[in-house]
């Protein structure tokens, strides 16, 4: 038997003897530890010595009630004894037909087909490739491109990856990928001083009115992520950009792409995103919270109107072409029925206010913080945008990995914290408590003061 204090040990150098970890640098393992986690209890990650972590993050922004949730796990143990999994190419089951009910029921008014997949990349493939496929079936196929915003992140699978704006990842694979058409952000941390968001989201949209005269007849669709681009670093901007993009999406005929993989399912304060800005795209991304973080769905909602376009005797050959082995999946669409019915029977969005509310309470001290340029927040997102010089907003050289230090510091005390670069921000699960959140700030506060300091 392993004692108990060597158990990380252990599962750690079984794990690196054959697993290759996501968006990691291997060799980073030689100085970072790897977190063997053995239970989950509600925002609790507990490690296979018995260390308990605070999921400040949501394991990568998907859990909303908590791990191993009871009534989730309820759903799925008699949603396993009842069925696993079927084909859903000439059949179906109820929980995928339930599901896209709800969730035509909870998204904004006239997304009322659903078409599942099973993450948040192939959501992002399946609305690229359906929007590029309408134009085609409607005659123009002469619309062949696609308008991102700068510092936007839609995955990592080709297509999604082509209109996500990462440095790094667009460096690497640039011989791989689709040209998007690149807007720039109305994030709010650029615009120009003493201007607005507001006035910095109406600026950004004469940009992309300038875009679309000259692309509109060769783009299929504008792709954004509503309200934060999360992966860019949380950059949060104003929700009249969203009201107008919809505007100038029907003004030139191109379709509206709401990616709200991240930010959907409460996490800005509403349900969805888009409803703060009043508008409904074409095509809605969900994934993520959509299992309440237990298992990976995904789903792409869009308009009767889209579906008719692809409605045609056989032989018209205008059948949408896209399917995964898991499309559909009955756990995972069991998981996410459990998790919407949480939303009806709990007052979650209500207590959201008050736990962000706490949350902005206990960052704004912050604020003033030598080496803190900017503290946003929408909702249960929050961010800490840490710079080498807060009069000029210098950043510091991403090569210093300051963020890092502020991971290593919550590790050691309890937290999971993963800041993107520079940027320390807080998702927690939506069950975590005021003094949970006092917690976590108080160790991101003095994981930011020896960052700054390393
Ligand atoms: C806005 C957005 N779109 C798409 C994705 C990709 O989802 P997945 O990691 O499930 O492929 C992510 C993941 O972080 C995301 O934040």
């Amino acid at each position: 038997m392993t004692p108990a204090h060597d158990a990380n040990a252990a599962l750690t150098r079984r794990d690196l003897q054959h697993i290759w970890h996501p968006c990691t640098q291997m060799h980073d393992h030689e100085q970072v530890p790897l977190v063997p986690i053995v239970r989950g209890e509600g925002v609790w990650l507990i490690d296979a010595d018995g260390r308990r972590y605070l999921d400040g993050i949501s394991s990568w922004w998907t859990n909303l009630f908590g791990h191993a949730n009871p009534r989730i796990a309820a759903g799925l143990a008699e949603q396993a004894r009842t069925l696993e999994h079927v084909i859903f190419a000439g059949f179906t089951h109820p929980p995928a037909i339930e599901l896209a009910e709800q969730l035509v029921q909870i998204t904004p008014a006239g997304l009322d087909k659903v078409f599942f997949a099973d993450n948040g990349s192939a959501a992002v493939e399946v609305a690229l490739k359906m929007s590029f496929h309408y134009w085609l079936n409607q005659g123009h196929g002469e619309k062949t491109r696609f308008i991102a915003l700068s510092g936007s992140y839609h995955g990592e699978t080709l297509g999604a990856l082509s209109v996500s704006d990462v440095a790094l990842y667009r460096k690497t694979y640039a011989p791989l990928l689709l040209t998007p058409i690149l807007a720039p952000s109305p994030d709010a941390y650029e615009g120009e001083p003493g201007e607005s968001p507001e006035q910095t989201a109406a600026r950004r949209l004469e940009a992309m009115r300038a875009l679309l005269e000259r692309h509109a007849h060769e783009t299929c669709a504008v792709i954004v992520e509503p309200l934060v681009q999360c992966a860019g670093g949380m950059r949060m901007y104003h929700p009249s950009y969203l009201t107008g993009l919809r505007a100038l999406c029907d003004q030139y005929q191109v379709h509206f792409i709401a990616d709200e993989i991240a930010v959907g399912f409460g996490r800005t304060g509403t349900m969805f995103a888009c409803e703060q800005a009043q508008v409904a795209p074409d095509f809605m991304c969900l994934s993520k919270g959509l299992t309440g973080g237990t298992l990976p769905l995904s789903a792409v909602l869009t308009t009767e109107h889209v579906y008719a376009a692809f409605y045609a005797e056989y032989s018209a050959g205008k059948a949408f072409l896209h399917s995964h082995s898991y499309t559909g999946n009955p756990l995972a669409c069991r998981a996410a029925l459990e998790t919407l019915a949480i939303f009806r029977d709990e007052p979650v969005l209500e207590r959201n206010r008050a736990l962000s509310a706490h949350l902005a309470k206990a960052l704004a001290p912050l604020r003033a913080h030598p080496h803190v340029a900017d503290v946003r927040q929408h909702g249960m997102i929050a961010a800490v945008e840490l710079v080498a010089d807060k009069t000029t907003r210098r950043p510091f050289p991403a090569a210093e990995r300051r963020g890092m230090h502020v991971y290593l510091h919550g590790l050691q005390h309890g937290a999971l914290l993963r800041p993107l670069g520079n940027i320390v921000y807080f998702m927690p699960p939506y069950v975590i408590t005021e003094a949970q959140i006092d917690q976590l700030v108080q160790v991101a506060s003095d994981g930011i003061t020896l960052a700054v300091k390393a």
